[in-house]
């Protein structure tokens, strides 16, 4: 951990030493599960009392998420309850929460050098995490439009994909997945063939800006295609307020942790960096909840 830090202060300083423009970067979050590069501030007093956000027409109308909990477990969904199985997705949710307040920002990309860093499992697990946080909206939508990852973890099932939404072959409302009152997922179930031609459309952009300004959300959280194994988002990254980066331990270069940041640096805002997957951590961040 401390030595995934300190290589990663190394790079950003070589690249402002040689004059490369450098990444604004925050790394946050840290912890057993999905696991970050920075220690973790104490978390603050979560707000008490909130209102649940009123359920409007439009999405009492979207058809429910299926819980399977048996599925979920086996898939890692483990913030599905809450409790402290669930405290490193809620530790992230906050951290998230409090920096996306401060700087005004909404549209949220879970990116990855390469595939299998638990881009999925972290987008689903935020997802209702986020919906115990009953006074807030919040979305997450398929866009790695070439796998139905977040529809597999889900174990739903559905017809189309979001590149069909995107193009206006599917209306948003006929495929849209509803969990309770405050979250909503959009899910792949089939492919397209044209995913990077998709997402960088305009019209892929304006199809999104009338989902947010129908379903009003607080929070849109985007699964993306791996960075290093096609140009499917570097066109679309450009449309989203910021990028979390999700590496997983032991597997994960430092090299290509490096890259990607300076990749995502040149397209947005690099929110923070998520160290996944880790095996042992010492418990200084936070995470031993059940023991308070
Ligand atoms: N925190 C974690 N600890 C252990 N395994 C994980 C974790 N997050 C994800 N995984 C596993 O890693 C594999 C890839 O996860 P997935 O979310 O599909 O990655 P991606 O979407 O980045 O390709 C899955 O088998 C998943 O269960
Ligand atoms: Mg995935």
């Amino acid at each position: 951990m401390d030595r995934l830090q300190m290589a990663l202060e190394k790079a950003r300083a070589k690249r402002e030493q040689a004059g490369a423009p450098g990444p604004e970067t925050r790394p946050f979050g840290d912890g057993s599960k999905p696991s970050a590069v920075e220690p973790a501030k104490p978390e603050p007093p979560r707000e008490k009392q909130a209102t649940p956000v009123e359920m409007p027409e439009v999405w009492k109308v979207l058809a429910p998420l299926h819980i399977n909990e048996k599925e979920m477990i086996q898939n890692r969904l483990v913030s599905l309850q809450g409790g402290p199985e669930a405290a490193p997705y809620d530790m992230l949710r906050t951290k998230i929460a409090q920096q996306a307040r401060v700087r005004g920002w909404r549209r949220i990309a879970l990116v990855s050098p390469h595939s299998a860093c638990g881009k999925s499992t972290t987008a689903a697990n935020l997802g209702f995490s986020f919906g115990r946080q009953e006074d807030k909206r919040t979305m997450v939508l398929d866009f790695d439009l070439r796998r139905m990852g977040l529809a597999r973890i889900l174990a739903q099932r559905c017809q189309n994909s979001m590149g069909d939404v995107l193009t206006r072959r599917v209306s948003f409302q006929a495929h849209a997945l509803r969990h309770g009152h405050n979250v909503i997922f959009g899910l792949n179930c089939s492919e397209v063939s044209n995913p990077s031609e998709i997402l960088q459309s305009r019209q892929a952009d304006e199809v999104l800006s009338e989902i947010e300004d129908t379903y009003e959300p607080d929070f849109v959280f985007f699964d993306t295609p791996p960075l290093m194994a096609s140009d499917d988002s570097h066109g679309f990254l450009k449309n989203v307020d910021c990028a979390l980066l999700i590496a997983a331990a032991e597997q994960t270069t430092m090299d290509e942790i490096d890259v990607a940041e300076r990749q995502l640096a040149e397209l947005t805002n690099v929110m923070g960096i998520v160290l996944n997957k880790c095996r042992y951590t010492s418990g200084a961040h936070g995470y031993e909840y059940g023991y308070y």
